[in-house]
C-alpha cells in the first residue's frame, strides 16, 4: 500500500527524519486555520500540497507556495476536488514553507531483480528523477545496500561520497540517510523516497517530501499500519473481497473468472485473454483475480461469486475448478449451494468448468440442478471461449 504524503511525513518524524510542520486540511476554512498556525513559524509562508497517492502533483498545480493564510485558503479552495491524473483531491497539506538552498533525491527499495536493496541519490533533486536517469545517468548514484547491515555510518558515507556531495553537505546527508533507513526497515516498507530532500538557507537539511509503499506481507506484524488505510482511495470492491478473506484482484475486463489455486486462475487470465482476442476481436476480457484456495465451500464460492458479480462491469462468469483434494462434487454443491444463497442476486451467465477427482459426480449434481444461468464446458479452452463470447454478447 502506498501511503499519502502526510502520513509519510508523521511516519519520517517518528523515526526522527528531520521534516517541517504539516497539517491536513479538507475545506479550505479548515486550510485557513492550519496556515495561521504553521506559517507563524515561517514568517506567514506555507505550502499548500495536494495530497494523492500519485507523482508529479507540482507540474500539476497541486503545490503552491502561499504567502498569507488568506492565499493559502484560496489555494486550497482551488486544490480541493482538483484531479490529478485521475485521483481526485480530498485533502491538502499545510507544510511550513522552507527557504531552500538546495534539492537532492534519495531512495531506498526493493532492488528485486538482484535480490537486494538499492539506494539512489543525486545532488540534483525537486525535478523529475525519471528524466535525469534517463539523460545523464551519471548524475543518479546507485548503491547496492545489503539488508542484514541496512545503512551504517559507512554505507551512508558511501552513498553521498558516490553522489558527489561535499564533504561539509555529505556529513550533513548521511545521519539522514541512517533514519531514512530506520524507517524502511522497521516499518517493513519496500520503498521509501524523497525528493526533494533540501538543504536550507541554515544549512539544514530537511525532506520536504516522502513516498512510502508498505508491504502488506508484512500486515501482520505491523498492525498499526491498519490505521493508514483509506477507504476513500480504496476499490470498494477489493476491500469487500479483503473483509470476506478472499484473494482477489480487479482487472478492467468484463469476464469474471473465479478459480482454485493461483496458478490456475493466473493460467485462467491468460486463456480468457486470448479467447476474448481471437473470439471476440478483444471484446472480451478478464474482470478479475479471484483465488477461492483448496476449500471452495459453498460459503466461499458464494462470496466470490458476490463480490464478481457485484462488479458493474461483469458480463459473464468463468469458474474455472481443478478437483484435487476437493473433489468437483463438494465444489459443484458448493455452487449450488452459492446460487441458492445468492437467489435473485444472481444475474449474470456462468461458465462452469470441472476437471479432476470425482468430475462425473460434479458434473452431474450441476446437470441436475439445471440453472438456467449455467452453463457447463468440458474443456478450460472451450469454457473460456464460451464465456468471452457471452461477455461480448452482453
Ligand atoms: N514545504 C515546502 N517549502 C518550500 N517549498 C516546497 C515545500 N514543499 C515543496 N516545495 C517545493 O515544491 C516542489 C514540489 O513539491 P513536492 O516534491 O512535494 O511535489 P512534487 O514533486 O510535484 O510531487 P510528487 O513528488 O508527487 O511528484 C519541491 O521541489 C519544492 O521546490
Ligand atoms: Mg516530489
Amino acid at each position: 500500500m502506498d501511503l499519502f504524503e502526510y502520513q509519510a511525513r508523521d511516519m519520517f518524524e517518528k523515526h526522527g527524519v528531520p521534516v517541517l510542520a504539516g497539517k491536513t486540511a479538507t475545506t479550505p476554512e479548515e486550510a485557513r486555520a492550519a496556515a495561521e498556525e504553521i506559517g507563524a513559524k515561517s514568517g506567514g509562508v506555507t505550502v499548500v500540497k495536494a495530497q494523492v497517492k500519485t507523482g508529479g502533483r507540482g507540474k500539476a498545480g497541486g503545490v503552491k507556495v502561499a504567502k498569507s493564510a488568506d492565499e493559502a485558503q484560496q489555494y486550497a479552495e482551488q486544490i480541493l476536488g482538483m484531479d490529478i491524473k485521475g485521483h481526485t483531491v480530498h485533502t491538502v497539506m499545510i507544510a511550513q514553507g522552507a527557504k531552500i538552498a538546495e534539492e537532492y533525491y534519495f531512495s531506498l527499495l526493493l532492488d528485486r531483480a538482484n535480490r537486494n536493496y538499492l539506494a539512489m541519490c543525486s545532488k540534483e533533486g525537486g525535478m523529475e528523477i525519471e528524466q535525469l536517469a534517463v539523460e545523464r545517468p551519471e548524475a543518479l548514484a546507485r548503491i547496492a545496500v545489503d539488508p542484514q547491515v541496512g545503512i551504517d555510518e559507512a554505507k551512508a558515507k558511501e552513498i553521498v561520497e558516490a553522489a558527489g556531495f561535499d564533504a561539509e553537505t555529505g556529513a550533513k546527508v548521511a545521519p539522514v540517510l541512517m533514519k531514512l533507513w530506520e524507517v524502511y526497515s522497521q516499518e517493513d516498507t519496500t520503498l521509501v523516497e524523497v525528493n526533494p530532500l533540501v538543504k536550507t538557507e541554515d544549512g539544514e537539511v530537511i525532506a520536504l517530501d516522502g513516498k512510502v509503499t508498505l508491504d502488506d506481507n508484512a500486515g501482520f506484524r505491523q498492525p498499526e499500519h491498519a490505521n493508514l488505510v483509506d477507504e476513500k482511495t480504496e476499490d470498494p470492491l477489493e476491500a469487500k473481497a479483503k473483509a470476506m478473506d478472499l484473494n482477489y484482484v480487479k482487472l478492467d475486463g468484463n469476464v469474471g473468472i473465479i478459480g482454485n489455486g493461483a496458478g490456475l486462475v493466473m493460467s485462467t487470465l491468460d486463456v480468457v485473454a486470448y479467447a476474448g482476442e481471437d473470439f471476440t476481436g478483444g471484446k472480451a476480457k478478464p474482470a478479475n483475480f479471484l483465488d477461492i484456495g483448496g476449500g471452495a465451500s459453498a460459503e466461499v464460492m458464494a462470496n466470490g461469486l458476490d463480490v464478481i458479480l457485484g462488479d458493474e462491469q461483469v458480463k459473464a462468469v468463468f469458474v474455472n475448478v481443478f478437483g484435487g483434494i476437493t473433489a468437483c462434487d463438494a465444489v459443484a454443491n458448493g455452487i449450488v449451494g452459492a446460487l441458492k444463497t445468492l437467489g435473485d442476486a444472481a444475474t449474470k451467465p456462468l461458465v462452469v468448468r470441472l476437471d479432476g477427482n470425482n468430475v462425473v459426480e460434479g458434473r452431474q449434481i450441476l446437470a441436475d440442478f439445471n440453472h438456467p444461468l449455467v452453463t457447463v464446458e468440458e474443456t478450460m479452452d472451450g469454457a473460456a471461449r464460451k464465456a468471452a463470447e457471452l461477455a461480448a454478447q452482453a
